[in-house]
């Protein structure tokens, strides 16, 4: 079983610098000692369930929810192999830290989708012979250098047109951009044989994170965890990440398979029931 990305204590934090609350603010104002919050967000102290009620309260988060991830009750069901008979997952890592990237095929077509590198050009050029899959396209969550590395190994040994998201400029190309490179602007839509991939903007963690979606896949980069969200950089983008995940991805159809940049694999139902943010 692939464990949650964030622990209780990384909820607490992701929330308290998304709403720009200090430690100590936020210790003050659900009547706590300091300590305590700063062993919380250590995960060095198991919240009570008073503690996680208050806490709750002055973080916008939901209480029951919040102490469901305390007591460790939730976890994903893990997807049947059969309903993912498409997906490649590709568990890529950086020391003890996992990345997840993905492909998407096309069986009909022979055509593949890769979102994100998993850091692992290997891996996923290996996948795509043994599948025999062409890769038709590389796309980018966002630009943070766990998700894109190995990128210029994939881009020279296929002839994948490389889809960044528009408002991420950090990849770094220069002026000149090279072939095969594109950007990618909200709402745009790209086929893969008979499927369909729609890219939707999910700005907050980085400026242009972007999740990239099919009839009944969300491919959701550091936007959205099982459990969690992703690090907002700033209070102005932690509102928009939540209202945007809110509006855009939990408003889809519950059945919609969610695939995290981290994390396990989970579905719209599960964090509309589970996310302590929503
Ligand atoms: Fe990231």
């Amino acid at each position: 079983m692939v464990p949650l990305e964030d622990e209780v204590g990384d909820i607490i934090r992701k929330a308290r610098t998304g709403l720009g609350l200090t430690t100590g603010q936020t210790a003050e104002r659900a009547g706590m000692p300091v300590s305590v919050l700063e062993e919380i967000e250590l995960c060095s102290h198991t919240l009570s369930q008073e503690e996680a009620g208050s806490l709750a309260k002055v973080l916008s988060l939901n209480s029951a929810k919040l102490y469901e991830s305390v007591m460790g009750l939730w976890h994903p069901e893990e997807p049947s192999p059969d309903a993912l008979s498409d997906v490649v997952i590709i568990e890529g890592s950086i020391g003890a830290y996992k990345v997840n990237g993905y492909i998407l095929i096309d069986k009909a077509s022979g055509e593949a989708a890769a979102f994100d590198t998993a850091n692992d050009s290997k891996k996923v050029l290996d996948a795509l012979q043994e599948k025999g899959v062409r890769l038709k396209y590389l796309f980018l969550t966002h630009c943070h250098t766990d998700h894109t590395g190995g990128l210029e190994g994939i881009f020279k040994a296929t002839e994948a047109g490389i889809g960044i998201p528009e408002g991420e400029a950090s990849i770094g190309f220069g002026k000149e951009i090279p072939r095969g490179v594109f950007y990618v602007k909200d709402d745009s839509e790209f086929s893969l044989g008979q499927k369909k991939i729609r890219s939707v903007v999910i700005a907050g963690h980085t400026q242009g994170s972007t999740c990239y979606m099919t009839r009944n896949y969300c491919f959701s980069g550091d936007t959205l965890f099982a459990g969690s969200v992703g690090r907002a950089y700033s209070p102005e983008a932690y509102r928009d990440l939540l209202h945007s995940l809110q509006t855009r991805i939990l408003a889809l159809n519950e059945g919609v398979y969610i695939f995290p940049g981290h994390g396990p694999v989970t579905t719209v139902g599960e964090e509309i029931r589970h996310n302590p943010f929503f």
